[in-house]
Formats: C-alpha cells, structure tokens, sequence
C-alpha cells in the first residue's frame, strides 16, 4: 500500500508538471483529487488495512495529498497568469488610432427664439402650456369672438379636415383652453407652436410657421402692463435697449388691439421698423365664454411670430431657411450653445 501510494504520488507529479493548460489541470483534478478520484480511493482502501495500522498511513495519504494539492495549486495560479497575460495582449487597445468623428448637432434657430422667450416668462412666473395642432373650429375661432361667417376668418384661410376640424391658424386657441381648464383663476401662460395657414410660400411668408401665444389674466391687469411686458421682454431678447413702435390694429379677440413693430437696421445701416407681434386686451367676449366675469377680470394677450424674431436677431433675409434643413444654414448656430 506504501508502494502504490508512493506510486501515485509520483503520477501525479508529473501530471501536474506535464500540465500546460487549465484544461489538463481540471483533468488532473477530476481523476486524483475529486470524491471519486484516485486519492479519495485510497483513503478508502484503509479498511483493508489492520485496524492498528489504519491511523499512520492514513495521516501518510494526507500528507501526501498536502503536498500535491501544493503543487497543484501553484501550477494552477501560474497557468492562470498566462492565460490572462495572453488574454490582455489580445485586448490591447491602440490608443493612437484615429477615432470616428461625430457630428455634433446645434439648436435650430427658431427654437433658439423660442428656448429664450421661455426662460424669459418662466423667471416672470408664467407658466408654459401647449396645445394641439389639429384643432376644433370652436376653439381656432368660436371662443376667440370670431363667429362663424365672421370677416376675420377670410384673414386666416386654414386647412380643414372637415367643417368643425381645421390646422389650427394661429396659437390663440390656446388661450380659450387654458381659461377653461384654471375655472376663473387667475393666470400667466405663454405657448410656442407651430401654426398653418392657406398662404403663398415666398421669402417672407410660409402656410407653416411658428407663434408664441402669451395671456394673462388677472385683478387690475392694463394696457401698461402690457407694454412693459412686451419691452422688458424684447430688451432681453435682443440684448439691449429695444425701440418699439405700437400700432392700433384690429382683432376679434382683443380690445384695444395692436401690432408692435420693433426698428431693425439693415446691413446697409439703414433703419425700418418691422412688425413682430400682435397683441392687445382680451375682448370681454372673450373672457366671458372662457368662464371669466369681464367685470371682475381684465387681461392681455400677444402673438409672437418666431420666424420674424429669428429673422431679425440673426439677420436672415430667406424664411425658408429655417425649413430646408441645410446644414451650410444650421451650422452657423452652433456657438449660441
Ligand atoms: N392670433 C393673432 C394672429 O395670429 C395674434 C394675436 C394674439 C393678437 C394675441 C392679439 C392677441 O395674428
């Protein structure tokens, strides 16, 4: 029995340094170290021994196994060591090669407009709402005190989906929402989105283009409100001292009604005023329909064109420009991140 284990001890010696991989290594184990392994068996033999004789050779087969579980071991760690060392050389990673551009984007132009304004009114505690773009002639014209047959709606020819379903024309029906929805409290909202109306496309018009609806509405609120809104706000948009010029103008849903012209000068360093917005005090009417008591509440209202701001804040002369998606146009945005 000493032989053979001595035998076996020796087997397995050189299977170990023979060993050049983990897989010998797990091959190794399984057939001399496991439960069922040579090592294990010869444990087992002790019951053929003499009872006496069973402690001393017992403590010799664990000292034996010690040993080789030794050796075992340390080629276990070493195998491991080249392997990870060849697995690091395959994942080297070349840090020299040339990288793949990525083309970083920039915010469009109109909604740069838009982003400002917002940030703007969101620091003067208003609140910005949106709403749908396929909208209900009740709200489009209806509750904005334009009757049906009203002249006012040959101005905003749209695009109907059915009598009582049209692109809404300009972001005024938002206002009619938004009362509906506070039930006679007080508000301050202003909503960007697009608008579409039945027009000739040329340099200055488009039948898709973008406004900024704001309404406020309130105890007290006036005309001087309104005017110091709208210079405070033109001031911060532009960077700088705004002139502006107010027109007595016409719409069905305010009353006194104007539109703002803001002086611009041209490339060439003359000046003209160009008009930007519409606006005025919600008619009476409106308020009314919208579950305000005219009475009690007064407000104003304004309609931004974005198109026109970006127009003048970046000097493009094209509006169709900001729709063609060239990337020659759009890049010249990039520094306003
Ligand atoms: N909705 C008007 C337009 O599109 C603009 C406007 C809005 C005027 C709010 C007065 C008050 O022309």
């Amino acid at each position: 029995m000493k032989l053979q284990l001595e035998n076996l001890k020796q087997t397995i010696i050189n299977a170990i340094n023979e060993a050049n991989s983990l897989e010998n290594l797990e091959n190794i184990h399984n057939e001399y170290f496991s439960k069922r392994g040579a090592l294990s068996q010869m444990m087992a033999n002790l019951r053929n021994l003499e009872p006496a004789e069973r402690p001393a050779f017992g403590k010799l087969v664990n000292t034996v196994k010690d040993e080789v579980r030794l050796l075992f071991n340390n080629k276990k760690e070493e195998l491991e060591t080249i392997k990870l060392n060849e697995k690091l050389l395959l994942e080297k990673v070349d840090i020299e090669l040339a990288g793949d551009k990525f083309l970083q984007g920039s915010i469009h132009p109109l909604n740069l407009i838009i982003e400002d304004t917002s940030s703007y009114f969101i620091s003067n505690g208003y609140e910005v709402v949106t709403g749908p773009e396929i909208e209900l002639d009740l709200y489009n014209f209806e509750m904005m005190n334009i009757a049906k047959g009203h002249p006012a709606r040959e101005m905003q020819d749209s695009f109907y989906f059915d009598p009582k379903t049209l692109l809404r024309t300009h972001t005024s029906p938002v206002q009619a929402r938004t009362m509906l929805k506070k039930e006679g409290k007080p508000l301050k909202i202003i909503c960007p989105g697009k608008v579409y109306r039945r027009d000739e496309d040329d340099s200055t018009h488009s039948h898709q283009f973008m406004q900024i609806e704001g309404l406020v509405i309130d105890k007290n609120v006036s005309f001087a409100n309104l005017k110091e809104t709208l210079q405070s706000y033109l001031d911060f948009l532009f960077k700088g001292k705004v002139e502006m010029r107010l027109r007595p103008s016409y719409f069905p849903f305010t009353e006194p009604s104007i539109e703002v012209d803001v002086l611009f000068t041209k490339k060439d360093g003359t000046t003209t005023f160009i008009e930007i917005l519409g606006a005025g005090m919600v008619h009476p009417n409106v308020l009314k329909m919208g579950g305000y008591d005219p009475e009690v509440y007064t407000g104003f209202a304004f309609g931004i064109g974005v198109e026109r701001l970006a127009m003048l804040r970046y000097q493009i002369e094209e509006i169709r420009n900001f729709y063609n998606n060239d990337l020659r146009f759009l890049k010249q945005f990039k520094e306003e991140f």
